[in-house]
């Protein structure tokens, strides 16, 4: 990781990473403590606190300490999937790798696990065209919160999860038999 550190600040986009990269809280801060509420309200009893309601879910190394794609495929949470009930859900089983056989290991993005909580048109065609090549990724704009970044490092896992988006060997993509 130490080589892949060095490269990306060798690109002149450390400065930018360190920021998006800013270290998430290892545990779950009392409402009393996190700055937004105040303490001296009496109605801050009422709320529910972060460590009761997360606690009990599969647990992650970063972000906010869950892993929410084991947490609803496992059914530890059952979220509504529409308000309205005119709104039809539509899920996608479909992983598309977005390769360039750089010094990372190539991307695979997972149509299933965006569409469990999310709408084709909350990414196409505005922020992704739905045509697979058609798009210019990359890192930096991620790193900017463009593109992927918009949601991961915000409502998604973070950008240290290098390996949770970098997942697919390239040496598993150069066999043709391997191909996906
Ligand atoms: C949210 C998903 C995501 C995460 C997390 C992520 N990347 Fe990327 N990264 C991408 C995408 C998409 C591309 C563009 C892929 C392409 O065209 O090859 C990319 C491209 C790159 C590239 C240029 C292509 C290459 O392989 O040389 C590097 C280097 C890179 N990322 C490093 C990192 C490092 C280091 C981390 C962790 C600190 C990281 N990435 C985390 C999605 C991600
Ligand atoms: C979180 C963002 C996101 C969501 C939500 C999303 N997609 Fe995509 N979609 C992508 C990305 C990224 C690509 C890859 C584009 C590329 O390779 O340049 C893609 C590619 C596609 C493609 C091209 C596949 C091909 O074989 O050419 C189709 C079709 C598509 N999406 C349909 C959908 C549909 C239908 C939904 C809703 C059920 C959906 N997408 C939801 C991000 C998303
Ligand atoms: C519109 C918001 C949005 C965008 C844009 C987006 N994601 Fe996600 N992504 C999510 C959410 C929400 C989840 C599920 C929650 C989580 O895992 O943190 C998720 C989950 C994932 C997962 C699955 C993690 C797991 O545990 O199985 C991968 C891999 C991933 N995203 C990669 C990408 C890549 C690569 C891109 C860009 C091509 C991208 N995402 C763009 C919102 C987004």
């Amino acid at each position: 990781m130490a080589g892949v550190w060095r490269k990306l600040v060798v690109w002149g986009i450390g400065i930018v990473s360190a920021a998006a990269l800013a270290a998430a809280p290892a545990l779950w801060v009392a409402l009393e403590k996190d700055g937004l509420h105040d303490p001296a309200n009496p109605a801050i009893k009422l709320l529910q606190q972060p460590a009761e309601a997360l606690a009990p879910l599969p647990r992650d190394t970063a972000g906010n300490q869950v892993r929410w794609v084991q947490a609803l495929d496992s059914g530890a949470i059952a979220p509504r999937t529409n308000l309205l009930p005119e709104t039809k859900v539509r899920v996608l089983d479909q992983d598309i790798i977005v390769s360039k056989f750089g010094s990372m290991p190539a991307v695979k993005f997972p149509h299933r696990q965006h569409t469990l909580w999310l709408d084709c048109s909350n990414c196409h065609n505005a922020l992704f065209k739905d045509k697979i090549g058609a798009n210019k990724f990359s890192m930096v704009a991620i790193l900017n919160g463009e593109q992927c970044g918009l949601c991961h490092g915000a409502v998604a896992f973070p950008l240290t999860e290098c390996n949770r988006c970098h997942s697919v060997p390239n040496e598993s993509l150069r066999k043709p038999a391997a191909a996906p």
